[in-house]
């Protein structure tokens, strides 16, 4: 059996979608696969609490009580890699990783980011795009590597943006889009591993 490891940081409902996508779809018969466990870096993650709900794994690192970026990377790796992950998913997950995080995943990382990349890499995507004055924003489904939002893309929803739309109209439309092709994109990357 594979395992899926989530990351969340606060609401966690891609992990939600992709959790409910495993049930539904029957991923462990179809696909051999389970969703192993769901880790934070926020004790108060709402997603935290849903997920204990369904019985799940979970587990919380807190950044806050580490001296660098890369001794809180080197402990929450040992943390994932309890679960053993075959797939390590980002999902809202509001941590800027080291390259060693990155490497040590290598191949087996995947982000989902609230724009079109390249377009709009990092924080306050939606605001920029309306700022932009852009008639479209959307989600990307995308690989991780050491460069910030810019691994290979395997999957995007386009999204209108519509007058009056402020950052938070505009992310609700964006996130619906992400709980349909990030549990699509998992699915999909896990039948391509070996
Ligand atoms: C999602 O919109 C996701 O794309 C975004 O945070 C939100 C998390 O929502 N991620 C990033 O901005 C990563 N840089 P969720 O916790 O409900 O899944």
């Amino acid at each position: 059996m594979k395992n899926i490891v989530i990351l969340i940081s606060g609401a966690g409902s891609n992990m939600a979608a992709i959790v409910q996508a495993a049930r539904q779809e029957q991923w462990a018969q179809r696909l051999n696969v389970r969703v192993a466990a769901v880790i934070s870096n926020k004790a108060d993650a709402t997603g935290l609490a849903w997920a204990q709900a369904q019985g799940m794994a979970t587990a919380v690192l807190n950044h806050q009580g580490f001296a660098s970026r890369e001794a809180f990377d080197t402990a929450l790796m040992a943390e994932i890699d309890r679960f053993a992950p075959d797939l390590l998913v980002l999902a809202g997950f509001m941590r800027i990783l080291t390259p060693g995080f990155v490497a040590h995943y290598a191949g087996r990382l995947l982000n989902v980011h609230p724009s079109l990349l390249p377009a709009f890499p990092g924080l306050n995507t939606h605001q920029r795009a309306i700022d932009a004055g852009c008639q479209f924003a959307g989600a990307t489904v995308h690989q991780v590597t050491a460069d910030l939002d810019h691994g290979p893309i395997l999957a995007q929803a386009v999204v209108p943006v519509l007058t009056g739309d402020t950052a938070d109209t505009l992310a609700a439309r964006v996130l619906t889009q992400e709980h349909i092709i990030y549990p699509l994109a998992v699915a999909e990357f896990l039948r391509g591993l070996p």
